[in-house]
Formats: structure tokens, sequence, C-alpha cells
């Protein structure tokens, strides 16, 4: 039998070089403080870049690997004796799971299961009373749940799965592990289930950072299909909150949905970033404003046409509500971005850009500016 063990105040994250990842990183820094050991495979989504400002902080450790790498798993929780994991690792671009779903299943499915399966060794060697204490969180979509008339109820926890991408597959397929490790092992699990995040950091392959600059550069805005897609926007520091309040009080096996409260039409969103850039950066050569960018394209196939969250029982239960309403929000992304040209050029590489040109080159333009 293996000896018990004790853990420590460490918290293991994955995927923390990504969007909400980074975010969650700073966050916890400058909140919480207790040290932090980041496991990150770098894909092109990740970015060490985003915590340079953590150099030389003993309190943080950015360890590059694969979820999937089981030895390498096993190793971190054996020598760091974390108290958590915060798992974050994904790939996370629908557009790129229909181009490519591969690497989706991989990372996503088996890179999850790997991670369960290490941390329920890990969590059965230790020692009672950590036990009691550990958590794995598992951070998921709204995306799994499927898409909404315009007036169905938002997704609850009890909403049944129906995901329609790879992506939101292959995020489905996760969540039921984690709920399987669960009901089967009885590893400490939480799930968390979010709306779209928007804020520092997202990689300009997302709706809005990709909008941000194509108006600044006066480049076409790709809207796909007729722009009427609703999305429930969360500025990403509320899910980073979030995911702190659920890893203190959310009770094992439960999972929480998380949302803004803020259903946006896309061509409403496009629009009001339009508007923000005109104030912030006026003079488009042609002297039109940025609205006369936008240019509606070929629709993503399968595209869900509304997600919403009803964020009541982490709202009721865990005392969590969002702070930023999306107006300013999008006003302190769209300055992030206008005030960080250095950080954009430097997730601009050829590869970034060879992916541009696939996914909108075959797009054929279906109208202009209405
Ligand atoms: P992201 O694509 O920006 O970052 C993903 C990170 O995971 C990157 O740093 C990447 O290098 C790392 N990674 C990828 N494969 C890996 C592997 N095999 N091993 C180790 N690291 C690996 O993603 P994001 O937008 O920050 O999303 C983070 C999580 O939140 C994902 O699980 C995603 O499904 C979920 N989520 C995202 C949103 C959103 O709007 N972005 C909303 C709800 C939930
Ligand atoms: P995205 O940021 O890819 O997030 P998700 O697909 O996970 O919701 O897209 C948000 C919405 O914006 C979605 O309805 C697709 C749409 N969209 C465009 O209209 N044009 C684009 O160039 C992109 C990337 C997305």
């Amino acid at each position: 039998m293996a000896t018990e063990m004790g853990t420590n105040n460490t918290i293991l994250v994955t995927g923390g070089a990504g969007f909400i990842g980074s975010n969650f990183v700073l966050t916890w820094m400058n909140s919480v403080g207790t040290p932090l050991v980041n496991l990150d495979l770098l894909t092109y989504a990740g970015n060490p870049a985003n915590l340079a400002g953590l150099e030389g902080d003993s309190r943080y450790t950015l360890v590059r690997g694969d979820i999937c790498d089981a030895r390498l798993v096993k190793s971190l929780l054996k020598e760091r004796r974390p108290r958590a994991v915060v798992h974050f690792a994904a790939e996370s671009h629908v557009d790129r799971s229909i181009a490519s779903p591969e690497a989706f299943i991989r990372t996503n499915v088996h890179g999850t299961f790997v991670l369960l399966d290490q941390a329920r060794a890990y969590w059965e060697s230790l020692a009672p009373e950590d036990r009691e204490v550990f958590r794995f969180l598992h951070i998921s979509t709204d995306e799994v749940y499927g898409t909404l008339g315009p007036r169905d109820p938002a997704f609850s926890e009890t909403t049944p799965y129906a995901p329609n991408s790879p992506y939101a597959a292959s995020k489905a397929g996760s969540d039921h592990l984690t709920r399987a490790y669960f009901h089967t092992f009885g590893l400490p699990v939480l799930t968390t289930n979010c709306s779209n995040n928007y804020g520092p950091y997202q990689f300009p392959e997302k709706l809005i950072p990709l909008m941000i600059l194509n108006a600044l550069e006066g480049k076409p805005l790709p809207v796909y299909g007729d722009g009427k897609n609703v999305r429930d926007w969360l500025f990403v520091e509320d899910h980073c909150s979030a995911i702190r309040t659920v890893l203190e009080k959310g009770n094992p096996g439960e999972t929480y949905n998380i949302g803004g409260n803020s259903e946006k039409a896309n061509i409403d969103v496009v629009t009001a970033i339009c508007n923000l850039v005109d104030e912030m950066r006026p003079g488009l050569a042609s002297g039109r404003p940025r609205t006369s960018l936008i240019n509606y394209v070929a629709d993503r196939p399968g595209h869900d046409r509304r997600y919403a969250i009803d964020a009541s029982k982490i709202s009721r239960e865990l005392g969590w509500k969002p702070s930023q309403v999306f107006e300013d929000g999008l006003r302190r992304t769209v300055e992030w971005y206008l005030n960080h040209s250095g950080w954009i050029e430097n997730v601009r590489t050829l590869a970034y850009r060879g992916w541009i040109e696939k996914n909108y080159a075959e797009r054929m333009t279906v109208g202009g500016a209405q």
C-alpha cells in the first residue's frame, strides 16, 4: 500500500499561458498569492510573454509539457504535492475544430483523462485530511449544451448535453469523464461551464480581438452568416473570480454555470467595436466609419444560433456575481489591444497568418456593410 503523503499550499494549473489561464494566474498571484505551477505545452495559443511579469517570482513555476504525458503529470504531482488541480488546457477554437478535429480529441478528451487518472492515483496516496481538501477543478464551456432558440430559457446545470461542433463534443467528453471520476472513484471534482469570455490576452483568432485588430488596421470585418448569432459575454476577470470562488466553496461532484447576463448579437458586438476604435483612433483612410468595413461572409458549418447562461446556482449557493458590465469591459479590452502593439506582433507568427489566410480565403463574401 502507498505511503500516505501530505499536500502543501501549491496549486497545479494546466494551460496557464493561454487566454483565460494567463488572466487566472495573474489574478491568483495578486489576490491569493500561494505557489502555482503552470503546466502548458505552449501551443500556438500559449504565450509565456503573458506572464513575463512573474519572472523571478519564486512562487511561480512554468513547466513546458503535455497534459497527455502521464509520466510528466505523475512526477509533477509527486514532487510539487498540490492541494488542487485547475484544468484550463485545451484546444479552444471552434473553427479550428472544424478544419482539424484530431488535436481536440487528443488534448481535450485524452489529456483530461490522463490528468484525472494521475490526479486520482495521487489523491488516493494522500493522508485522509489532505484527501478531504484536495480538489480537481475542470474548466468547461456552455457550448456542451448545444444551441438555443430565441425564446428558450437559458442553459442551466440540468440542461441536457447536445454538443454540435467537434470542439463542443470534445469538451462534453471531458466533462463526462470528470463526472465519472467523481461517481466511480470519489475524486473530489468540480466542473464549471462558462459562456464566451473576452478581455486582455485573447488570441486574435476569436471574434472580439480579431475584429479590434482588423478595425484598427482598416481590414474587412468578416461576420459569419447574418451576424445575428447570439453569445452571452463575460469579462475574463469575472470568470477568474468565479473559478476562485468555486475552488474555495464549491461542493465536490457539482457543476456550476458561469455567465455575465450579457447576451449580444455578433453584429452588435462588431458595431460597438467599430464605434470604440473610431473614437480612440479616428481617421480611417477612406474617411468612412469603421462599420463600412463589415463584410458578411459564408457561415460556420453547424453554427450554434444562441447561447445564454443561467448563473443563478453559483450566485445563490456560492455568492458569486460578475462585476463588469459589457460596455465597460469592451472599452477596457479595446484600450488594451490598442496599447499592446508589441504583444500583437509577437503572436502574429507565420503560423497565425497561415490560419487567417486559410479560414477567411475559403469563405466567399456574401455581402458588404448593411
Ligand atoms: P486558449 O486556447 O487561449 O489556451 C489554451 C492553453 O492550453 C494554451 O496555453 C495552450 O498552450 C495550452 N495547451 C493546449 N494543449 C495542451 C496540452 N496538450 N498540454 C498542455 N497545455 C496545452 O484557451 P482559453 O480561451 O484560455 O480557454 C481555456 C479553457 O477555458 C478551455 O478549457 C476552454 O474550453 C474553456 N473555456 C473558454 C471560453 C472562452 O470564451 N475562451 C469559455 C468557456 C470555457
Ligand atoms: P468565437 O470567438 O470563435 O467563439 P465561439 O464560436 O466559441 O462562440 O466566435 C464568436 C461568435 O462570432 C460566433 O457566433 C462566430 C462569430 N464569428 C464571426 O462572425 N466572425 C469571425 O471571424 C469569428 C472568428 C467568429
